[in-house]
């Protein structure tokens, strides 16, 4: 995929999945709205600046208003659009039901693996429809490298916050299509499947920004216990809004922790060529 080079590259692009529609501590810049070959995202990107000065790009997921259910969102528009503004890493946060009692609503994760529910309604790949053959690995679905920097960085943000707020990591998030929540037949089966999260964000988005040849990871936020305990009701959109509010403000938190040193390490990553280990992934490739 060829990028589109910006005037102004912001090396970090940050989506915010449902509760997320704005990051704290940031001053505006502007906002863009790029036309891809896929059409345009979610939401005009707001690129804003850190106080240090570093700029990043947020996306709304869901559109600024929550207007775009998972199966629609324009997953090929928004990583194209990303990558367009010189984004190399993309930092994605998203709402997820748990399928583990030690995952309690409220908890932070940053998955390592995703078994793949969907049901083949959103385009996976930005090659559909050019005759170009391409395959991308995809066994480590996530930029292990930009999981393993973050998880101190957010395990530190996390505890200052104070709220005692848990983070797991080296969980596998089952990616299923919406909008409709899952049986209780089909949650204890992904649960014997070894999935520990469940969501309908985190695919095709991987593919597509691996693909793109970008680093991405899920911060995961943990609202509900899905359908599969026993003696409890199954989720429900209100319960999944009653602890997005406060799992939002801590992603804000984490964010405005983290995203100056991010920014530093993958714009130094990218001046190396992408081949500085420490952030970018270079294992994308096509055919
Ligand atoms: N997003 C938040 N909670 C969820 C759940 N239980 N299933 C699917 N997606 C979710």
């Amino acid at each position: 995929m060829t990028s589109i080079v910006n005037e102004n590259p912001v090396f970090v692009g940050i989506i915010g999945g449902s509760g997320l529609y704005h990051l704290d501590n940031l001053t505006f810049v502007k906002t863009v709205n790029p036309e891809t070959p896929w059409g345009f995202p979610s939401s005009p990107i707001t690129i804003a600046s850190l106080p240090s000065g570093t700029q990043v790009a947020f996306l709304a997921r869901h559109g600024t208003g929550h207007t775009i259910q998972p199966s629609a969102v324009p997953s090929r528009a928004n990583i194209a659009a990303l990558k367009s503004l010189g984004v190399r890493a993309i930092l994605a946060f998203s709402a997820v039901g748990s399928l583990r009692e030690e995952i309690a609503p409220g908890t932070f994760v940053l998955p390592a693996q995703i078994i793949d529910r969907t049901k083949g309604v959103r385009p996976v790949s930005f090659f559909e429809g050019t005759g170009i053959v391409a395959h991308a690995s995809f066994g480590d679905p996530f930029s292990m490298r930009l999981v393993n920097w973050l998880e101190p960085r957010v395990r530190k943000a996390i505890e200052a916050e104070g709220r005692g707020v848990q983070l797991f990591t080296g969980k596998t998030i089952v990616a299923m299509e919406g909008p409709q929540f899952s049986t209780r037949a089909e949650s204890l089966m992904y649960r014997q499947w070894g999935g520990d999260l469940i969501n309908m964000s985190a695919l095709p988005e991987a593919k597509l920004a691996r693909e793109a040849e970008l680093s991405y990871a899920l911060i995961a936020t943990a609202t509900d216990y899905d359908a599969w305990r026993p003696h409890t009701g199954t989720v429900t959109a209100a319960e999944v809004m009653k602890t997005l509010h406060a799992n939002a403000s801590t992603s804000r938190l984490i964010a405005a922790t983290i995203l100056d040193e991010l920014h530093a390490a993958v714009s130094q990553a990218a001046a190396a060529g992408g081949e500085v280990p420490e952030i970018l992934s270079e294992e994308v490739g096509s055919m």
